[in-house]
């Protein structure tokens, strides 16, 4: 294989940007994410891609439980702010306002729009990231207007 070309083309699927919450009893913390799709109408389930050794797989395995915030076009700092590691859990959200939402996952004011998921399934033994299939919830909008911000608006690559 072509290893540039299969970098190439794969850094041609279109993604958003979000925030994924988490939380695992009292702690809570959050992500960027590109790596999420729908994947089911009936029920509604969306289906994120996680990196195995970040902080949120542990809890998200732990607490079953994560929300998505969808961000707006003006969002690329929030989205950088949530890139790092946590190096404290609840360190990042520490200086973001927000919420906790009816599942308990935190909910960023700031969001255009949310979803809350409860974890369904767990799948992809053979990736450095694992496949969380979520059920929604729960869903809110703030902004119905508004454009979602996507990797494309921001420059940065995940993927390849
Ligand atoms: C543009 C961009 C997109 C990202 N998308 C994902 C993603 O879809 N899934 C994921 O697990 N990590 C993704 N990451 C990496 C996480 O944001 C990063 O590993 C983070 O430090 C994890 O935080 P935690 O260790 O506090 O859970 C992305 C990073 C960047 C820069």
């Amino acid at each position: 294989m072509d290893l540039e070309a299969k970098k190439i083309a794969l850094r041609k699927i279109p993604h958003g940007v979000h925030i994924v919450g988490v939380k695992n009893g009292a702690d809570v913390n959050a992500f960027t994410a590109t790596w999420l799709t729908q994947v089911s109408f009936t029920p509604p389930l969306v289906a994120l891609g996680i990196k195995k050794d970040s902080h949120s797989f542990e809890m998200i395995k732990g607490g079953g439980v994560f929300s998505v915030n969808l961000l707006g076009k003006e969002h690329k700092p929030l989205a950088e702010h949530f890139v790092k590691p946590a190096t404290v859990v609840g360190e990042k959200l520490a200086t973001v306002p927000h919420r906790f939402g009816k599942t308990g996952a935190p909910l960023l004011e700031e969001a255009i729009a949310y979803v809350e998921c409860e974890v369904r399934e767990i799948a992809n033994e053979r990736g450095d990231h694992a496949i969380v299939i979520g059920e929604v919830v729960e869903a809110g909008v703030r902004v119905k207007e508004a454009p979602a911000l996507t990797l494309l608006d921001t420059g940065w690559h995940y993927g390849g």
